[in-house]
């Protein structure tokens, strides 16, 4: 088979890399190997893996196979992938998006380190500065991440270690310039660390307009069936990526192997679930055209993404109110999957941020439009506003 390249398309990366059929049977999928550890040809003498900078691709870069937290070619076949996918030098595959993110901040933070996040951040990403990493001397400032002025004073007042961004925010959907803020971030000395979760790679590539890391909540769009729990960090950089990968082994944090199997499968068809997301969320919510994030994410991506955040006219009663009442649309928390979702963020995905500054809308509802026929979609959504 010919080798997967970096000229190929993200459809065809999609698909094969890291996934060459199996050497020794054939197998165009790569097979689940739920091992814990290998067989060692002598001592130290590890068979089966990569090295950096092989033809297999840039993604993996283990000598070889000794236990399962270290490294599993069914997670090095995602690692690839993703790798491939934003653009970056080396992927890691986490147990869960949180898990990533802690990986990333224990590895670049130290005590007395400062972080910039978004005013309107995930509330589980705010609950990890807020709980827990305050509890090891690293704090936080909130900034509206859509506004580099305001981004520019934030760094100008405190000494930033680490600007965190979501684009588009979840769940209020502000778009950050990525190019502009990895520019604001490096001339104060800072790293710029982007959640890619809401975009997907397909649609935007942080690590391309100089972030260097991206970070995944995969159990959404990159997994796309709402059956793994997983997380993903990419780097351009390889001295990061070994820092990352020694925390991640040193703690244990990984991806299981029939996690990463699911994971990967899903990534197959990332590109075509992602256009028909698109399409849907565009039609139930025409009015995006005027969203105030338009221009900037026209620039940086390919499109707009599947979630839909809108403030129900009728209060909160109203919002909640209808969340109980969609046929299609299930009441439910997480997002990035075929089938469509809706949730009230005040009272579900962010509660953990009511009473702060990063509380949520009481009237607001999320949808997570997913794939299913989109006349149907709408008939549904236009019943439960009633
Ligand atoms: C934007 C974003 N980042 C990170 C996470 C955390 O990921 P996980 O639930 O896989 O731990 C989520 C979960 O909803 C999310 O929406």
């Amino acid at each position: 088979m010919a080798q997967i390249g970096p000229a190929d398309g993200f459809e065809t990366l999609a698909i094969h890399a890291g996934q060459e059929p199996d050497s020794q049977t054939g197998a165009v999928v790569p097979p689940i190997y739920q091992v814990s550890t290998y067989k060692q040809d002598g001592v130290g003498g590890l068979r089966g893996g990569r090295l950096a900078g092989s033809a297999a691709g840039p993604g993996r870069w283990i000598e070889g196979y000794e236990y399962s937290r270290t490294a599993n070619p069914t997670r090095g076949a995602l690692e690839e992938c993703l790798a491939a996918l934003e653009s970056g030098a080396r992927a890691l595959a986490f147990s869960s998006g949180m898990a990533a993110e802690d990986c990333l901040l224990r590895t670049v933070c130290r005590p007395g380190d400062h972080v910039l996040i978004p005013h309107d951040a995930y509330g589980g990403t705010y609950r990890l500065f807020d709980k827990v990493m305050g509890e090891w001397g690293v704090t936080y400032h909130p900034v509206p991440v859509s506004d580099p002025a305001a981004v520019r004073a934030a760094l100008a007042e405190h000494q930033a270690k680490l600007v965190w961004v979501e684009s588009p925010t979840n769940p209020l959907l502000s778009v950050a310039d990525i190019a502009a803020l990895a520019q604001l971030a490096h001339s104060a000395g800072a790293l710029l660390a982007v959640d890619n979760t809401f975009a997907s790679p397909y649609l935007q590539q942080p690590l391309v307009l100089g972030a260097d890391a991206v970070v995944h909540s995969t159990t959404k769009y990159i997994g796309g069936h709402s059956d793994v729990v997983g997380g993903a960090l990419v780097v351009a950089d390889t001295g990061l990526a070994a820092r990352l990968a020694f925390l991640q082994n040193a703690t244990g944090s990984a991806a299981g192997p029939f996690d990463a199997w699911l994971t990967l499968r899903g990534v197959k068809t990332l590109a075509v679930r992602m256009d028909r997301h698109c399409r849907n969320a565009e039609q139930v919510a025409a009015m995006l055209a005027n969203h105030p994030g338009h221009e900037v994410a026209a620039k940086q991506m390919r499109g707009f993404g599947g979630m839909v955040s809108f403030r129900h006219a009728g209060g909160e009663q109203d919002a909640v109110a209808m969340c109980g009442r969609t046929r299609l649309f299930t009441l439910g928390e997480s997002l990035g999957g075929v089938e469509s979702l809706i949730e009230h963020p005040g009272r579900m995905t962010h509660a953990s941020a009511a009473g702060s500054p990063l509380e949520v809308p009481a009237d607001l509802v999320r949808l997570s439009v997913g794939i299913e026929n989109c006349d149907d979609l709408i008939e549904d959504l236009r019943a439960a506003l009633g």
